[in-house]
């Protein structure tokens, strides 16, 4: 996270009709600026930049935001590397670390701690107390050296409900315990262990500090795995199993193997082969793949044979491809996976699997020509179709070329037809750019537009708004969030594009928000529009209130109830005075 205060500074430094003008001819019109969209195919005009709120947002095709969003669509970056870029052009420095606040670093260290010792702990019982035999003998049966054991620090934990509780009593609180999923609390009072009779594989992060457990069952009963719920420290989809074990064989090789499971990585880190990581069950994430990224760029993926052989599964891995790494997959036989492999063909056979991997643009083919008939010219076009969706995922140039005279090759099409479909579905794949306005039900009715702009516009119109106004007045999530937050924040006034930074993971509320901005521009009497929008939103709470109270009056009509009936016919009464009122008022 770049603190918000850098992020300020480095907007109070930058002017957003600068940056844009660099990539757009911007034609001023006063404050605001216009030009064709630089996103979507247009003739007349429709993106317009403003210079007093430093957003943009484009009337064809909904794109809006800040100098950052700007960029991060221009230049296709993310959001970091978009403010590492202005940073440096401002002359802002961004601190280097991550700032954590000093007790939220105390709180990680502990839960750190926590897991740590649960750790040693479990790791020791494994190895030493006579309650571990089974454990023992199952790793054993499994063929799992002591070395190994060692290596990866795996545990056991004891078949009772309070064995770690016991053993960290005085050293760790019970509450730190809970935090970091260790322990879970019981309904009378007090807590019971988490993981009972398991085989535990610590999960640790880059730095080598352990973060969660994974523990597997010695049988056959489920679930087969129980991990670490979500905390502080381990947020899933971040961390690669083995990573810290496998670090120093992958920059010695230049490549990293991606399993599926625990034991896969612990199978071939003991048959030698030790620059594999596991995912662990899940779909890949960005963050497991730039956390590859940074050590690699070349990815052999070693998924069990059922999995690999899924439509699915593949479309994760596009995500290296679009990461612009070299990925290639390895196919075994069916119903193994790689310890089953390893076990039952040895590693040099496993070696073999791996010398014989396919890059993805192989390996789909092959799949595809397994589920269409390649020699049908429908078979081909299908087969042609997806693996466009392929192409468009490779940044680059020059290796989409090549795929795409193979593939031409491969079905006996034309190249320059390929290549059209290629073009198509990249555009295509441009997402929101393209593609036509948000669907009606998504459309935010525009009383609420207008006072999501008149208030951003002016902080008077928030002062008023919070007299009269409610976030449940509105109706679009997006909005009626925007507006809790104007109306209950501490500051009334908050700059348009800083508060864009503060949605920057949720695009319909910045283009709500760029949306809004845009439109109040049109508006002459900004004062008299504010108060026909506090009418409506009056008028429209009567009719919801009067809604409301008709359904109550059937019901109690049903019911007979006399004095009921009574009451809700004068508060029925009431709301239509208050209607009249409101309307004596235009
Ligand atoms: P073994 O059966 O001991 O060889 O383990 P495995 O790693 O081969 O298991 P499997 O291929 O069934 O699953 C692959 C990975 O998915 C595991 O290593 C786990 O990370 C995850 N996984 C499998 N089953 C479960 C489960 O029941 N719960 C959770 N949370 N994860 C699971
Ligand atoms: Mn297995």
């Amino acid at each position: 996270m770049i603190p918000e205060s850098v992020l300020n500074q480095i907007q109070d430094r930058i002017d957003i009709v600068e940056i844009i003008s660099a990539y757009v001819p911007l034609k001023g019109a006063g404050r605001n600026f216009k030009a064709p969209c630089p996103f979507h195919p247009e003739k007349t005009p429709s993106f317009m930049v403003s210079a007093d709120k430093q957003i943009f947002h484009c009337f064809g095709c909904g794109v809006g935001g800040n100098v950052f969003s700007f960029l991060m669509k221009q230049e296709k970056k993310d959001f970091r590397e978009v403010v590492e870029m202005l940073a440096d052009r401002a002359g802002v420095e961004i601190p280097k670390d991550k700032v954590i606040s000093p007790q939220a670093v105390e709180r990680s260290t502990a839960l750190v701690k926590a897991n740590e010792f649960a750790a040693g702990f479990y790791h020791r019982f494994l190895l030493e107390k006579k309650e571990a035999e089974d454990a023992r003998l199952y790793l054993a049966k499994r063929g799992i050296s002591d070395a190994t054991i060692k290596n990866f620090k795996l545990g056991f934990a004891p078949d009772a409900w309070d064995g770690l509780c016991r053993a960290a009593k005085e050293r760790i609180p019970d509450a730190v315990l809970e935090k970091a999923g260790l322990v879970v609390s019981k309904k009378e009072g007090g807590f019971y262990d988490r993981f009972r009779r398991r085989i535990l594989f610590p999960i640790v992060d880059v730095k080598g500090a352990c973060v969660a457990f994974g523990g597997r069952v010695l049988d056959e009963s489920l679930p087969k795995y129980l991990n670490s719920p979500e905390t502080e420290i381990y947020i899933k989809g971040k961390h690669l199993y083995g990573f810290a074990q496998a670090r120093k064989a992958i920059h010695d090789s230049d490549a990293v193997i991606v399993v599926e499971g625990y034991m896969d990585v612990i199978a071939c880190h003991q048959a030698g082969v030790e620059n594999v990581v596991a995912s662990l069950g899940t779909a890949l994430t960005v963050d497991q793949v730039r956390l590859v990224k940074r050590n690699t760029k070349n990815v052999f993926i070693l998924y069990d044979a059922d999995q690999a052989g899924e439509l699915a599964t593949l479309r994760g891995l596009e995500l290296f491809l679009e990461e612009g790494l070299d990925v290639k997959i390895v196919r075994l036989p069916s119903g193994h996976d790689p310890d089953s492999f390893i076990k039952e063909r040895g590693v040099g056979h496993f070696k073999e699997a791996l010398s014989k991997a396919q890059t993805l643009f192989d390996y789909k083919l092959a799949i595809l020509k397994e589920k269409f008939d390649p020699r049908a010219v429908e078979g081909r076009v299908k087969i042609a179709n997806e693996m466009v969706l392929l192409f468009r995922k490779v940044p680059n140039e020059i290796l989409r070329s090549v795929w795409v005279r193979e593939l031409a090759r491969e079905l006996t099409l034309s190249e320059e037809a390929l290549m059209t479909e290629v073009h198509k579905a990249a555009e295509k794949g441009k997402g929101f750019t393209v593609s036509a306005p948000p669907p009606p039900q998504n459309e935010v009715r525009s009383v609420e537009k207008l006072l999501i702009g008149l208030m951003l516009d002016h902080p008077d119109f928030v002062l008023r708004a919070r007299e009269e106004v409610r976030a449940d007045d509105f109706q679009h999530p997006a909005a009626r969030n925007i507006v809790k937050r104007l109306l209950e924040g501490a500051n009334t006034s908050p700059l348009v594009s800083q508060l864009v930074n503060f949605y920057k993971d949720d695009p319909d509320a910045v283009r709500l928000i760029s949306l809004s901005c845009a439109e109040i521009e049109a508006i002459l009497d900004k004062q008299k529009t504010f108060a026909d929008c506090l009418l409506w939103v009056k008028r429209s709470r009567i009719t919801t209130q009067r809604e409301g109270l008709r359904t109550e009056i059937l019901a109690a009509q049903r019911q007979g109830d006399k004095n009921r009936i009574n009451q809700l016919l004068y508060d029925f009464n009431e709301l239509n005075k208050g209607m009249r009122k409101i309307n004596e008022k235009k």
